[in-house]
């Protein structure tokens, strides 16, 4: 196949569709995906490349762009019917100009620079970075692990946190299930803090905090008093508060801190569905303790710390492939379940770094084919079954949203499962092959409830 074919198909970007309003929640329909022309070897330059988006990173500061004005000078507001850009990226080169110095097939990265909400696009080769990614490790680990979340939990806790490596210290991150959170939590220790504490929002993510990333506790804000369990979890008071969160969250954690006490101010997510300033106004009952303790809160911005990036970069590398520091991720499927992505970040949903793989065609019906051809061999080992014509009428429309070519459409409707048992059986032992198992769990699922109960066997 040649280039101009190869990316001259499937194409789509994320544009911005509208404002949410400043005090409101964003909706997907702030977003609309489309289909777009993609560029052809023509469109490169010389000094340019085109590039195929492997992973998009999904961030807070996304939803400050959502408003008229940003309320902070570092990042423009986006503009209604334009591409959305995120913070960052991880792409693979296809098409390499005579004078860049990438070649094809390099993994590259966005250096600081955003990164348009689309599959496939041109860029200068002088806007990205070459990744050399470890072996054994997906390329999404450059957004999770290395990428401005680790910077900003890696710069933040050196820069601004103090740590008096000769006293026991007990740091309280909020935020704490979250891609900076996690890793603010992970690092404090390396750097260290005796007494860990994170503070998520389900009971879920307070088990990954205690039995994953090591934290020694964790508290569910939804459902705990944050002040009352802090006076149990640690009754010696808390010396580091990382923030990233404000609101009620950061008012009941400062109420617990010690003399001369850190917080970093590392965002404010609570706030960022209003209008409020940045960084907000605190309680005075917040602010008067700040002072009477002698506390220390500082704004903490990763992009300051341009210059000592490369060497956070190989730290945090570093730590990674000796397994010091752990990386949760969740993955969405696809630039058509961006909006969902971003939505479902917002409100909590993820793990770890909130990401978009955007998979290759091929990828993909590779994947598909191994579902059929596990379930193949497992029926092979099943009674034959009875599929009705109704069953097959009620599945195709439900297997509408995910965007089946006939073939594919084809080899899933002539699945025969004989008890949803069946299924399930089948996606615990082809787990392994599918590291990204939401979608498949969603489409056998549809299938699973579609398809009729098998006839009785007779002893
Ligand atoms: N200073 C910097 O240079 C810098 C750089 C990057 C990011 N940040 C800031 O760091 C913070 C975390 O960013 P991230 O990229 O790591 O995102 P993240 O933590 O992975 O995702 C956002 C999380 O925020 C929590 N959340 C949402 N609304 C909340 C609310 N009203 N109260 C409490 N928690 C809420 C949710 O978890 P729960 O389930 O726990 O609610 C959600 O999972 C953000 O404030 C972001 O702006 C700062």
């Amino acid at each position: 196949m040649t280039s101009e074919q190869r990316a001259g198909g499937d194409n789509h970007v994320v544009l911005f569709a509208k404002r949410p309003g400043e005090n409101n929640s964003a909706t997907v329909d702030c977003f609309a995906v489309i289909p777009v022309e993609s560029p052809t070897a023509s469109d490169v330059g010389v000094d340019q490349c085109l590039i195929r988006t492997l992973f998009l990173s999904v961030d807070p500061a996304q939803r400050c762009r959502m408003n008229a004005s940003t309320g902070v000078d570092y990042l423009g507001p986006y503009v209604i019917g334009e591409p959305v850009d995120g913070m960052e990226g991880v792409g693979i080169v296809e098409i390499a100009g005579s004078s860049c110095s990438l070649q094809v097939g390099d993994i590259v990265t966005s250096c600081a620079h955003l990164w348009t909400w689309t599959k496939f696009f041109v860029a200068d080769c002088s806007d990205l970075v070459k990744v050399n990614l470890p072996p054994g490790f997906s390329p999404s680990v450059i957004l999770s692990a290395v990428g401005l979340s680790g910077m900003t939990a890696l710069l933040g806790i050196q820069k601004r946190a103090r740590i008096d490596r000769n006293k026991p210290q007990t740091i309280v991150v909020s935020g704490a299930a979250g891609s900076c959170g996690s890793l603010a939590g992970q690092i404090a220790r390396i750097e260290g803090c005796s007494k860990v504490i994170g503070i998520c929002g389900s009971e879920a993510k307070c088990r990954v905090l205690r039995e994953e990333l090591g934290f020694d506790s964790a508290i569910n804000y939804r459902a705990e008093p944050i002040g009352e369990r802090l006076r149990v979890l640690a009754p010696e008071g808390v010396d580091i508060y990382w923030d990233n969160v404000g609101g009620f969250i950061s008012d009941a954690v400062i109420q617990q801190m010690n003399e001369n006490g850190r917080v970093v101010l590392c965002g404010q997510i609570a706030v960022y569905n209003t209008d409020l300033p940045y960084p907000p106004p605190i309680p005075h009952e917040t602010a008067e303790m700040i002072q009477r303790r002698n506390i220390i809160r500082e704004r903490f911005l990763v992009l300051t710390y341009k210059n000592e990036m490369d060497e956070a970069v190989e730290q945090l590398s570093r730590w990674l492939q000796e397994n010091k520091i752990k990386i949760k991720e969740t993955i969405y499927d696809g630039l058509s379940a961006a909006p969902q992505a971003f939505i479902d970040m917002m409100s909590g949903k993820n793990i770890g770094k909130m990401l978009i793989h955007e998979k290759s065609k091929g990828e993909r019906s590779k994947q598909l084919s191994t579902v059929v051809y596990e379930t193949t061999k497992y029926l092979k080992n099943t009674p034959a079954l009875v599929q009705t014509k109704e069953s097959i009428h009620q599945l195709i429309p439900k297997l509408k949203p995910f965007k089946l070519t006939s073939a594919e459409l084809l080899q899933i409707i002539n699945l025969r499962p004989s008890a949803p048992t069946d299924i399930q059986l089948l996606v615990e032992e082809t787990e392994e092959r599918f590291p990204l198992e939401t979608e498949l769990e969603e489409l056998v699922n549809v299938i699973t409830e579609c398809l009729p109960t098998p006839p009785k066997t007779i002893e």
